[in-house]
């Protein structure tokens, strides 16, 4: 079953990745890009993992002299990436965060932008996460997230089917207390916009 979705999310992104950048620019510009620099403005230069890379947005922010790795599931989001990675130190592999290829303990830092709003089973994925995360390590996340005011959640929940069937986002997940149930307490969180768009820091608890 969690095969069905997740190759239903892999064919969505698949298909969307040729207008991914052009649909998200002006959200980049007004707001995502000031976030992100904000977020990577945290992680020190050694070498980190992103989850989700996408199509390599976040590249331009990671620290100068920083080793990347970048993982995602769709292979024509990564060919974004790929681009935007020449002259970078980048490695990609196209891959599930439900399933990552790494022994327990591999990194110090993990980070991800909009990304657990799409993996189909956030909880599986954020526990791959936390295995792969050393017991002092760190996980940054940008996000966007159902919202705490009762009207506005309902009208997310309402909507939900549509961005799902279309973009293989949900726009109602409860995306800290998925990251509670995967092993991590919150070290720190910020409302970015409303009560909608949250940065946080994450630590195995
Ligand atoms: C909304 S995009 C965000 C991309 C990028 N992080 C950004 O900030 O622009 C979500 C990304 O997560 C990836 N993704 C979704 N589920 C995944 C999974 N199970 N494993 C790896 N990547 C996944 C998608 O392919 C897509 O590239």
């Amino acid at each position: 079953m969690m095969e069905t979705t997740t190759s239903i999310t892999r064919n969505k992104y698949n298909r969307n990745s040729g207008l991914y950048d052009l649909f998200e620019f002006p959200a980049e510009i007004l707001l995502y890009g000031r976030w992100r620099k904000q977020l990577f403005s945290n992680i020190g230069n050694q070498k980190f993992l992103e989850v989700g890379v996408g199509t390599g947005k976040n590249f331009n922010y990671h620290p100068a002299g920083s080793m990347a790795i970048g993982v995602d599931l769709s292979e024509g989001m990564l060919r974004k990436a790929k681009l935007k990675s020449k002259q970078k130190t980048k490695i990609l592999i196209q891959t599930d965060i439900q399933h990552l290829p790494f022994a327990d303990a591999t990194f110090d830092q993990v980070v991800a932008t909009f990304v657990f709003c799409s993996v189909p089973d956030p909880v599986v994925g954020l526990r791959e996460i936390r295995r792969i995360l050393k017991p002092d390590g760190k996980l940054y996340l940008l996000e966007h997230v159902l919202p705490e005011n009762k009207i506005l959640a309902k009208l997310f929940n309402a909507f939900n089917f549509i961005t799902v069937k279309r973009g293989g986002f949900f726009i109602n997940r409860r995306t800290a207390e998925n990251v509670k149930a995967a092993g991590f307490r919150i070290v720190k969180e910020n409302n970015l916009l409303s009560t909608v768009f949250k940065s946080f820091i994450f630590e195995p608890g």
